[in-house]
């Protein structure tokens, strides 16, 4: 079963942790391209059934197209070990108070180590420095991984 989950910012989170996290400034077709690398390597085992197994094209073309919010606001972090990306957050603000979250995915090899909460304490602290005070994202229950982090950081269904 698909729930959305709503995360209130009352404060910032702290964040120990050893990957850097940085903003993906990437343009166009470079742009393009890496989404592409990140949403097809990192969806491997995904337990979403909406999402297995499936092509990240469709969800990269309704990004550009902007059908699931303006695209050019985008909020997309990755995270690093050294140079190599080990993961990614996807958000898009849809008002000024609040941002969605489409995605969040972390490299096979490197789950269970505290990238997706380095990525998610990352895009709370940044949000709530921007005024934003609420955080939406779909989750399927089936996907045990993604539901416990969420409930981890207090999203709460709506
Ligand atoms: C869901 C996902 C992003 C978690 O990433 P991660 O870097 O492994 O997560 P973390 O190491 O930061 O784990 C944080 C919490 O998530 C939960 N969690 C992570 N992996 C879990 C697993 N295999 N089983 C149960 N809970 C799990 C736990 O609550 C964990 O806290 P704990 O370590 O104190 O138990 C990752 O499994 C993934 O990329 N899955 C495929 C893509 C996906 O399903 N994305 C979400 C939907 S968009």
């Amino acid at each position: 079963m698909k729930m959305q989950l709503k995360k209130i910012l009352i404060e910032q989170v702290e964040v120990k942790s050893q990957f850097q996290v940085n903003k993906l400034i990437l343009e166009g077709k470079e742009l393009e391209k890496s989404l592409k690398y990140c949403l097809s390597k990192f969806t491997e085992g995904i337990l979403d059934p909406d999402v297995a197994g499936k092509s990240p094209d469709r969800f990269i073309d309704n990004l550009q197209k902007n059908v699931l919010g303006n695209f050019s606001k985008r909020y997309i972090i990755n995270a690093y070990d050294g140079k190599e990306i080990i993961g990614i957050l996807v958000g898009l603000p849809q008002e000024s108070e609040f941002l969605h979250i489409y995605g969040l995915h972390v490299a096979p090899e490197y789950r269970n180590k505290g990238v997706a909460s380095t990525l998610l304490s990352k895009c709370i602290n940044d949000m709530f420095i921007r005024n934003v005070r609420e955080i939406l994202l779909d989750v399927h229950t089936d996907n045990k991984p993604a539901y416990n982090l969420y409930k981890k950081f207090d999203f709460h269904e709506i």
